[in-house]
């Protein structure tokens, strides 16, 4: 049943890379047991549940994002009685837990996709995924001009000369929505794992299942194609899906990983009877800019229209690290599109004010009404890796594109737990799947505990903290004399205030004792200046003598 406030919309959670979480068999792959072992750390730092990435069987093309079989998971990463198991741990702790459902595409592995191979042109079996003809006078041209995300073709031919579109690798067939079989296929899927107890789903490119009818070309000079992307039946489909989600009697979570044209768009995703809330990735290509931030923060309360609609984010599996990006020398324009072209960006980062800007980010983030989700590894305030070895590499993006475009693999990087030892602790042995860095030990969890100025110890004391100040009340901008300066201001009497400045900003007296700050120099109640680069929540009892003049809802 789904209630007026439901668990999702205020909740922290955090992102599970598997992979790279933590490795209980010692093959230098992360895995069910590992993330089972190290469950504590979640516990520690006080999120209320996890997003699984994708952990089903695969050949791991697009390291999970390509499935053979929806309803069991990876032997590399344990067994479904494992993941029972996890999660009945989970909902020990009183957390939840979410599963990454892809489906836009599944694998070339997966049993439909080689039925369909077998079955050849006109079949009912090619009929569950996007089959053409070719073009030219022998078919030797793809059906259209698309090209994939991962770069080359959308397209790729078969022995018998049709082609199949997959939107990103070669191995990732995209399935044919306006096929009953699939849509009955992912009812079922959905009711297999819910049936085992899981309390919702993220669900991978939810803007891209259907595309525009007739498959054009696409003759616009931009690289959004909007023939592939955010057509209008597909709401229909998550309605569907709610309609799954309502034969139970327990508040599941869909969150919608949306890409549209503009967040405007959010809204028609996020409507109570089709995905519920949305990501909204904004954020992520704002500069370090007090007006660019209150403006990305304004557009995406506003798409969200109720605040649980909207999922705050600084970081994913997909993109370039916030420390990274925000260490960027300032610069007064947003980053190129906020796509998945983000993990292409060549940044020379001063690593130690992005990180005291993400510290930042973060209690502004903290500060806003919706649900909150956080990258593992960004508690430890992990930078990116821009200098992985070539030959280590793994992503897709950077086979399809020649190695033109690095790709993501420097924000996959296994964690670091002990500042020694194989794998920093990652693993019982075995080489991490890809090389961790030297430097990464500084970072590691055992160093960072144990120190009260370190990043982790920072997301220790805001997240339990987030969960009592920041309850459902109303958010207004408070006005601050200077530009660089922002004011997220509670109804309750609680304020976020952060200087995106390099100069300290004195505090009103008037916003009351401090709470907590982002940056260990301070501010203190003694020297109440808020250095620059930080943030600093304060409460006050007597919140009419704040001057507020602006309000959203
Ligand atoms: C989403 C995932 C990304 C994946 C892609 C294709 O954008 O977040 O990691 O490669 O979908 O499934």
């Amino acid at each position: 049943m789904v209630t007026s406030s439901p668990w999702w919309g205020q909740s922290v959670i955090y992102q599970v890379y598997l992979r790279s979480f933590a490795d209980g068999d010692g093959d230098g792959v992360g895995d069910l047991a590992g993330l089972r072992r190290r469950l504590h750390h979640l516990v520690d730092l006080g999120v209320d549940g996890l997003w699984l990435n994708p952990c089903y069987p695969s050949p791991q093309a697009d390291h999970g994002y390509d499935i053979a079989d929806y309803r069991d998971i990876d032997p590399a990463y344990g067994t479904l009685a494992e993941f029972d198991e996890l999660l009945a741990e989970v909902h020990r702790h009183g957390l939840k837990l979410l599963l990454d459902i892809v489906p836009n595409h599944c694998s070339v592995e997966h049993a439909w996709f080689r039925a369909a191979l077998r079955a050849g042109p006109g079949s009912r079996e090619r009929g569950r995924f996007v089959f053409r003809p070719g073009r030219g006078p022998d078919a030797s041209l793809p059906p259209n001009n698309w090209q994939s995300v991962f770069g080359g073709p959308a397209w790729t031919q078969v022995a018998d000369g049709e082609w199949y579109l997959h939107l990103f690798s070669p191995e990732q067939p995209d399935f044919n929505w306006d096929d009953p079989e699939v849509l009955a296929e992912f009812d079922d899927v959905l009711r297999f794992w819910l049936n085992r107890g899981v309390d919702g789903f993220r669900v991978d490119v939810a803007h891209g299942l259907i595309k525009a009818t007739g498959l054009p070309d696409w003759t616009g000079s931009h690289s959004y194609n909007p023939h592939m992307w955010n057509q209008a039946g597909v709401n229909a489909i998550h309605q569907r899906w709610r309609r799954v989600l309502a034969e139970y009697d327990r508040d599941l979570a869909l969150v919608g990983e949306v890409w549209p044209p503009s967040s405007s768009e959010l809204t028609r995703y996020a409507g109570p009877d089709r995905l519920g809330q949305v990501f909204y990735f904004d954020l992520l290509a704002q500069p370090w800019s007090a007006a660019a931030f209150r403006a990305a923060i304004e557009r995406g309360l506003r798409a969200g229209g109720v605040a649980h609609r909207i999922a705050w984010t600084l970081g994913n599996h997909d993109v370039h690290r916030q420390v990274t990006r925000l260490g960027q020398p300032r610069s007064p324009e947003p980053v190129p599109t906020p796509d998945i072209t983000l993990a292409r960006l060549g940044l020379t980062p001063d690593v130690g004010l992005g990180q005291l800007r993400a510290r930042a980010a973060l209690l502004l983030l903290l500060s806003l009404p919706g649900a909150v989700y956080l990258y593992q590894g960004e508690e430890l305030g992990l930078p990116e890796v821009l200098d992985l070895p070539d030959e280590h590499r793994q992503d897709p993006i950077w086979f399809r594109t020649g190695g033109a475009e690095k790709g993501r693999d420097g924000c996959r990087v296994p964690l670091p737990w002990t500042g020694d030892g194989p794998g920093l602790g990652f693993t019982d042995g075995g080489r991490p799947w890809l090389p961790q860095p030297a430097w990464f030990a500084r970072y590691a969890v055992s160093r960072q505990r144990e120190d009260p100025a370190s990043t982790l110890s920072l997301y220790r004391t805001a997240l339990p903290l987030r969960a009592k100040l920041f309850a459902n009340t109303a958010l207004r901008w408070g006005r601050a004399d200077r530009g660089d300066v922002l004011a997220v201001v509670r109804d309750n009497g609680v304020t976020c205030m952060v200087n995106f400045g390099d100069d300290p900003y004195p505090i009103p007296a008037e916003l009351g004792e401090i709470v907590l700050a982002s940056h260990s120099d301070g501010p203190t109640e003694r020297d109440r200046r808020l250095p620059g680069n930080a943030a600093a929540w304060l409460r006050t009892d007597s919140l009419q003598s704040v001057d507020m003049p602006s309000t959203l809802s």
